[in-house]
């Protein structure tokens, strides 16, 4: 989906940075069609150094948003007494503290009428979820605490800030039974995303802009 997602704001006309932890042919021809529009940068989001070093390299830039993409789904079939602890510690540092990690850190480099935006899940939603994926979904409620927590310590701060949950979508991660292709959720995604930036405050929104349940 952070292809997807490239490849939408490109076609968009904005100027994008795009950021992977290994390298992306895909990525690469997404750049050969984008060339002047779209950079290509290298951070891992559990590696603070990487980020720091990302950071340092946009000194002088204000970017409109900030989209933080990343995320893992392993030990899917796991339970709390079964579960690896390295892979819920995993789960937790990629899908919560990291991309968190990553809002602190470029929050000064969004535009005061920007948007920060983390892609979450419908079931990170405590409310929606009904007991898929508990390992997985637990990392997703709790970067949905964290982010909660991030926008209390902020009170009054001008972006907007989103947790977006894009639907179940045919990708790496989705697999080949999830009920949208990539199509139907990430242009969609943008638009929503798009139509928040200048209103302040915290919000759990759909690939509609619908709001989700906490
Ligand atoms: N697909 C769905 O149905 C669905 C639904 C709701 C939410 N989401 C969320 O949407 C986001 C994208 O999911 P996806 O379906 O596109 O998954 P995906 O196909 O597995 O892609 C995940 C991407 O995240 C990157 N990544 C993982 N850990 C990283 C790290 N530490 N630093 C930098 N990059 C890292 C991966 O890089 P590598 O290629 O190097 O591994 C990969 O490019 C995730 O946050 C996911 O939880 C997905």
């Amino acid at each position: 989906m952070g292809l997807a997602l490239a490849e939408e704001y490109c076609a968009g006309d904005y100027e994008v940075v795009a950021t992977v932890r290994t390298p992306s042919p895909a990525l690469e021809q997404l750049h050969e069609r984008f060339p002047s529009s779209l950079q290509i940068k290298s951070a891992d989001t559990t590696d603070p150094d990487s980020i720091a070093c990302l950071k340092d390299e946009f000194q002088e830039s204000e970017f409109d948003t900030l989209f933080v993409n990343a995320g893992i789904c392993i030990a899917r079939d796991n339970t709390p007494i079964d579960v690896a602890e390295s892979d819920f510690v995993a789960l937790m540092l990629t899908n919560a503290l990291s991309p968190m990690r990553v809002v602190e850190t470029f929050r000064d480099r969004v535009s005061p009428r920007g948007v920060i935006a983390v892609m979450s899940s419908e079931i990170g939603s405590i409310q929606m979820n009904k007991g898929k994926w508990e390992m997985y979904s637990a990392s997703k409620a709790a970067l949905n605490m964290l982010i909660k927590c991030f926008a209390a310590r902020h009170e009054g701060d001008t972006r907007a800030l989103l947790l977006v949950a894009a639907g179940w979508v045919r990708t790496e991660m989705g697999g080949e039974e999830a009920t949208l292709s990539i199509e139907e959720s990430i242009p969609n995604v943008v638009k929503s995303v798009e139509a928040q930036a200048g209103k302040a405050g915290l919000r759990f929104i759909d690939r509609r802009g619908k709001t989700v349940p906490w």
